[in-house]
């Protein structure tokens, strides 16, 4: 039997409820328990049971590989909202502002550690090795990627190629390894894992554009985040970089000087001015193009495997989601 999306949603969170940390020292273990507890789509470890499924019915070792992605998607979660000064996550208080900043830094380094562990209890023991390089590859990748989007900041002659390599880095690549990965244990062979790799990195790519598109365009209630923080922190997303490239001297020079802060603006102003830009350059309607086209690309490599459509379907319910989501 194969799983609709939304029932391998609910598999895996009472997976996750049962498998809360209950260890000690409270201090590091409460702050993990609070972020992870908060909920979220949950989409990274959906899709690591989903492409599990596509070869076999789910095991113990499905599970364990979608904690690792799931856990280790909620510590860069915790250091990435230390990095952006951002003040709400799944519309409540980050973990450096209920705690602190030293708690929310050792606590992600823990949660980092945890998400290992996960890998090491697979059962299916003559795959940890390639597994461990599968995930350490693409945690790199991560960690390269949020390197990038902290340098894009004070830089102005970012490209729309260089940003859409940084978020295939800093997101996307982590949405393929959780399908490979998934995949790898439920028996894929190597061109089955690299299609399904390619289509977690380009629905990725579509999913960090709705991201940064959410962030200005949002509704805080849903959102959960602050709305304007990426304009507040100067991030060089496609929103910004496709107004640049429209726009026409004046608004270019604008744009320019806003996000050197060299203005007097308040933060709301500030917001409200290039938001005002971005609508008089209909910058929504390129960003929806743009991820339409890589959610495209996404689902021809998830068809290159030849599989019969009933088998993926959960699949293709997750990209409608992720495209539609307003959280
Ligand atoms: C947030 O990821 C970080 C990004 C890569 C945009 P999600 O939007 O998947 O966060 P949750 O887990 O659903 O809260
Ligand atoms: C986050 O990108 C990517 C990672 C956490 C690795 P963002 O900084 O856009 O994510 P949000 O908007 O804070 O969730
Ligand atoms: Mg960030
Ligand atoms: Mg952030
Ligand atoms: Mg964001």
């Amino acid at each position: 039997m194969v799983h609709s999306f939304s029932d391998i949603r609910t598999l895996f969170s009472s997976f996750l409820s049962e498998n809360l940390f209950y260890k000690e020292p409270q201090s590091l273990y409460d702050p993990m328990n609070y972020l992870i507890g908060l909920g979220g789509k949950r989409a990274r470890p959906a899709m690591a049971l989903m492409a599990h499924e596509l070869f076999g019915p789910l095991t113990k070792d499905a599970y364990r590989i979608a904690m690792a992605i799931e856990v280790f998607h909620n510590f860069t979660l915790m250091h990435d909202d230390i990095i952006d000064e951002a003040t709400h996550r799944r519309a409540q208080p980050t973990v450096h502002h209920k705690y602190n900043t030293n708690v929310a830094i050792l606590s992600g380094d823990a949660m980092m550690i945890e998400s290992y562990e996960w890998i090491s209890k697979i059962s299916k023991v003559d795959l940890i090795p390639s597994l461990y390089s599968t995930f350490n590859k693409h945690a790199l990748g991560v960690c390269y990627g949020q390197q990038m989007d902290l340098e894009f900041e004070t830089r102005n002659d970012v490209t729309i190629e260089e940003y859409i390599e940084m978020i295939r880095l800093k997101t996307a690549v982590l949405l393929g390894c959780a399908m490979s990965m998934g995949a790898r244990v439920g028996g894929a062979d190597k061109q089955a894992q690299e299609h399904l790799q390619l289509f977690g990195e380009n629905i990725g790519i579509a999913f960090q554009l709705q991201d940064d598109y959410l962030d200005t365009y949002g509704d805080p209630e849903t959102f959960g985040k602050r709305i304007g923080g990426d304009i507040i922190q100067n991030k060089k997303t496609y929103l910004y970089l496709k107004a640049l490239e429209l726009a026409n001297e004046e608004q270019r020079d604008r744009l320019t000087l806003l996000y050197t802060d060299q203005h007097q603006l308040t933060d709301e102003e500030k917001v409200k001015e290039v938001k005002d830009i971005f609508n008089t350059l209909v910058i929504p309607e390129y960003v929806l193009q743009l991820m339409d086209a890589y959610n495209n690309l996404g689902i021809s490599h998830l068809k290159a495997l030849g599989l019969e459509e009933y088998k993926y379907q959960a699949l293709l319910d997750l990209c409608s989601y992720l495209l539609q989501r307003n959280s």
